[in-house]
């Protein structure tokens, strides 16, 4: 894909203090449309923003949040795709006409609405740091995200990498896109502290959802009961999420096919659901391979992985 720098419309200086002008931006060509309307896209008090770097248990709590927002109406969430419940900005490149139709289909929402982005925090709408709405951000171990994007990738037929050995040599490699994705992360790490930001990992959920639920009510200020914690945690189990209509993307794929004249098979967006699943895929070299680029962009960055994955408290 070919990528241009970006330089953003608005600096969020005012929760940040870095020296815009050196953070790289880079966004995929030709772009500058869907950009700037995302910029000036109107943030709503009471939205709530779901912020990842792909791969990142995105779905999951998207589910999970909607849920919270929606006073658990299971029975509405089996009945309407996830897609189509809260929207994700980047569709408006890929589904629709890549000038910012998304907007108009976010701002036919009722509120709350859960808008789910990949962008970087610079790029984001200028008013979400004016406003401050509640802020998601899921983080997860860059091994298990590049090679769950390389089974994705297979699933829409849009990657020629036949296994992820390649694609992972290519993506650390790609300068544009690796010195952005700790960058992605940092920037969300550094606000954890805020009201208005909820920063968790993919490990964290794995290893004890119950938490992950009750700290999402806590911020979104619901109550929630013993009988409807039980329900989310069975709704929400892989499982349950692998097997639901729903919640596999199945509505952006029948579009997709459409757009681009596909044949998506059997597709299964929910995957494999494990924490280290990457040792399955990845070789030994691999794996070398991709902890020196994360101990060089770490390093940079003055992170440690864990502290990134809330794996050290
Ligand atoms: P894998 O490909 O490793 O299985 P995103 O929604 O950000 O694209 O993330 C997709 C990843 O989250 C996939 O990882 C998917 O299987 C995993 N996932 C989605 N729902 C899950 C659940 N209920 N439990 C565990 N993992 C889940």
């Amino acid at each position: 894909m070919e990528r241009a720098k970006v330089i953003p419309k608005s600096y969020p200086s005012n929760v940040l203090n870095k020296n815009w002008n050196q953070r790289p931006c880079y966004f995929k060509k030709n772009s500058e449309k869907f950009l700037k309307a995302v910029n000036e896209m109107e943030v709503r008090d009471d939205d709530v923003w779901l912020i990842t770097l792909p791969k990142c248990g995105t779905t999951w709590m998207q589910e999970l949040v909607w849920l919270v927002l929606n006073n658990f109406d299971f029975e509405s969430a089996k009945q309407e795709h996830l897609e189509l419940r809260s929207r994700f900005l980047e569709f408006d490149e890929v589904l629709y006409d890549g000038e910012g139709s998304i907007i108009k289909y976010s701002t036919e929402m009722k509120s709350p609405r859960l808008v789910k982005s990949h962008l970087p925090l610079p790029l984001l709408p200028s008013q979400l740091w004016t406003k401050k709405p509640k802020v998601i951000y899921v983080f997860r171990n860059p091994k298990d995200a590049i090679v769950s994007f390389y089974y994705h990738l297979r699933n829409y037929q849009i990657t020629s990498f036949l296994n992820p050995t390649d694609y992972a040599q290519d993506f650390i490699n790609e300068d544009m896109l690796t010195h952005q994705h700790f960058l992605h992360v940092a920037e969300f790490y550094a606000l954890r502290e805020e009201p208005w930001i909820y920063y968790t990992s993919y490990e964290c959920m794995k290893s004890d959802l119950r938490s992950v639920i009750q700290d999402v009510c806590k911020f979104l200020n619901k109550n929630i009961t013993e009988a409807q914690m039980q329900q989310m945690l069975h709704h929400l189990s892989f499982e349950e999420m692998k097997n639901n209509s729903k919640t596999n993307h199945i509505w952006a794929a029948q579009q997709f096919s459409r757009k681009f004249n596909k044949e998506i098979g059997d597709l299964r967006f929910i995957r494999k659901g494990k924490v280290g699943g990457y040792k399955d895929d990845l070789t030994a070299e691999d794996i070398n391979k991709i902890d020196d680029w994360m101990n060089s962009e770490l390093k940079s960055h003055n992170l440690i992985l864990n502290d990134l994955l809330l794996q050290n408290n």
